[in-house]
């Protein structure tokens, strides 16, 4: 939720801290601030982006070898300059920056106040900083990393911490439970974040943190320990990521950029993974697909447009495989004492493997004895590394907030997920598997060929820029497409927009149809199609106005239609993959015409490290 940096090493930090930040405003952007270590702390924090920092530091910019950084998404008190990280302990000798939530930050808070200590923001965060100081005055002499250990037992809840000490000038230190940070190693200087991105750009030798663990970082150098000081011996991995793969390339928006990826993200996806004759092979389960082939349930959790990939999960694991699947929020899933066991298999999906609630769900699931698997966009995330198994989707970095073509990619993947399953219980022919298989080689191609009517779908997103509310109807395979519609609309554009499955029209939504709801409706696929021209023709008689995505072969679709867009034609089962385009363009437009912060839309964060 909040993204975190840090610098130690030869070279003046400022600038690494600000650059660093700005590449994880993604994860939360509404206050932001860093410490720099140069004889003593100089702190500099303000509500609002870099940019905002920048401009106030610019008359005397801090300068030093040693620093954190923090971007904020608010959990407790107000985005203020005050309440902006890094917090500073009451003699000015301690900073600290924090992702996560302390939960038991109000009764350390009491206890701390009745001791005189004073805080300054409303903020859990700030507790740690002081009760690290308090721990230390309390115990003269003791070595700052013992400290820090005493402290952060006291803490319940979570955190991702870097914390530098004014008489510390070589040492950083860092302290993970629940959320994450990775460890980057240069020739004599060291880079600490919450994600690989602001590393990538000067080192590619990474050391993953893992919850429990607490390191102390040197210019090049990386003691981790567990949080009872037993040491550990990490392994450095090398980042497979690219520093042309997290920015913009052209683009005016990461979330255009991402949308244009698509073909290759979904080619990327598919790489190795289908075999002559429509066989799958996946190495991340391999030894595993006739255990959850043979699964008394299994149990899809996720949140957002993970959940949404997770519906369309639901519909081809059932349609092609015939095994019974329950897709889940992990939100709920995680209270509802589930009703999980040994011949169970969950599988989380999320695209940066870190959202608590997902990964919460998890544990809950592998804590009662089921198989955990996971579809992740990450490599190293919490998520890829907590699962017994999993399944890559090789995307590439999403930076933009919300989520295009990671959700076609999770989608790619359940596809292949659903044919190996579907083949190791009998319940598909070769002829039928290797047509699945072979039009999915087309599907980048079709998703090029949508992508090319940007331009008129951007008209038409003109005329429903001021719109007050959007419906959007699906069925089938389509009903988690709709969903995903509406999400991508509200999320970025601030429209009200919601998703329906089209028959439930009448159920209820269909009192909202005026000639001021404009009403899209996903018509894409064969065996729908009547039924979905009855929704057109309700709509209509309720002078609702109708966009319609459909095929070229829908002549009466477009007939009834006020607005079309033709997506090509593909089998019902891969439809998902190109009737998601339009839509995220749809969006897309409307934001950009009503002068929303696309990649950074108000409130939200790309990756929900809370819960
Ligand atoms: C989708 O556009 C949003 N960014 C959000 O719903 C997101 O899908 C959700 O927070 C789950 O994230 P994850 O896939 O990284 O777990």
């Amino acid at each position: 939720m909040c993204g975190i940096v840090g610098y130690v090493g030869s070279r003046d930090c400022r600038d690494i801290l600000l650059r660093g930040l700005a590449r994880l405003e993604y994860r939360g952007y509404d206050s932001v601030g860093i410490a720099i270590l140069n004889g003593g702390l100089h702190v500099a924090k303000c509500a609002g982006k870099v940019r905002d920092l920048e401009r106030r530091i610019a008359v005397a910019p801090p300068a030093g070898r040693l620093g954190i950084g923090h971007t904020r998404w608010a959990t407790h008190g107000l985005p203020d300059d005050t309440n902006a990280h890094p917090h500073v302990s009451q003699t000015g000798d301690i900073a600290l920056v924090h992702n996560g939530i302390i939960e038991n930050y109000a009764a350390l808070k009491q206890t701390l106040s009745t001791k005189g200590r004073r805080f300054r923001s409303q903020t859990d965060s700030e507790v740690v900083v002081q009760l690290i100081e308090a721990v230390l005055e309390a115990s003269p002499g003791i070595p700052f990393e013992a400290a820090i250990r005493l402290a952060l037992k006291q803490v319940a809840g979570t955190y991702g911490l870097a914390i530098v000490h004014a008489g510390d000038p070589d040492r950083l230190y860092v302290a993970r439970r629940g959320s994450p940070l990775i460890v980057g190693l240069g020739e004599g200087e060291s880079f600490v974040a919450s994600d690989a991105t602001p590393i990538v750009e000067y080192t590619n030798r990474v050391v993953y943190l893992d919850d429990g663990e607490l390191a102390v970082i040197g210019p090049g150098s990386c003691d981790v320990r567990t949080i009872d000081d037993v040491p550990l011996t990490k392994e450095v991995h090398e980042l497979a990521l690219s520093l042309g793969a997290i920015e913009k390339g052209g683009y005016p928006h990461f979330m255009l950029k991402e949308i244009h990826e698509q073909p290759r993200a979904i080619a990327d996806c598919l790489r190795g993974r289908l075999l002559p004759g429509g066989g799958v092979q996946l190495g991340g389960l391999a030894g595993l697909l006739d255990r959850v082939a043979a699964a008394r349930t299994l149990t899809i959790v996720a949140c957002g447009t993970s959940w949404h990939s997770g519906l369309v999960g639901e519909y081809l694991i059932e349609h092609l495989a015939r095994l019974p699947v329950e897709v889940e929020y992990a939100s709920e899933f995680r209270y509802r004492e589930p009703l999980l066991a040994a011949d169970d298999v969950l599988l989380a999906i999320s695209q940066s493997g870190e959202t608590a609630d997902t990964i919460a769900a998890l544990r809950e699931a592998k804590a009662r004895g089921a198989l955990a698997l996971g579809l992740c966009n990450v490599v190293g995330s919490t998520l890829a590394r907590e699962t017994d198994a999993g399944v890559y989707t090789h995307a590439g970095p999403e930076i933009g907030v919300a989520s295009t073509k990671a959700f076609t990619a999770q989608v790619t993947a359940l596809v292949l997920v659903a044919l190996a399953l579907a083949h190791r219980r009998g319940t598909i022919d070769p002829g039928r598997a290797a047509a699945l298989a072979d039009e999915l080689t087309w599907i980048p191609e079709k998703i090029a060929a949508i992508l090319a009517q940007d331009a008129a779908i951007a008209v038409l997103a003109q005329r429903f820029t001021y719109a007050p509310n959007i419906l959007y109807l699906g069925r089938s395979f389509n009903f988690p497409v709709a969903l995903e519609g509406a999400l991508k609309l509200k999320e970025i554009s601030y429209i009200h927009a919601e998703g329906y499955p089209a028959a439930e029209m009448k159920h209820g939504p269909i009192a909202l149809i005026d000639r001021l709801m404009p009403v899209v409706v996903i018509a894409a696929t064969a065996h729908t199609s009547d039924k979905m021209l009855a929704n057109i023709e309700e709509v209509r008689a309720r002078q609702g106005r109708v966009i319609a995505v459909t095929t070229p072969g829908q002549e009466d679709v477009k007939r009834l239609a006020e607005f079309v867009i033709e997506i090509p034609e593909t089998l019902d089962a891969l439809s998902p993959l190109l009737a998601v385009i339009p839509l995220q363009l749809f969006a897309y437009h409307i934001a950009v015409n009503r002068g929303c912060d696309v990649d950074q839309p108000r409130n939200l964060a790309k990756s929900v490290t809370v819960e």
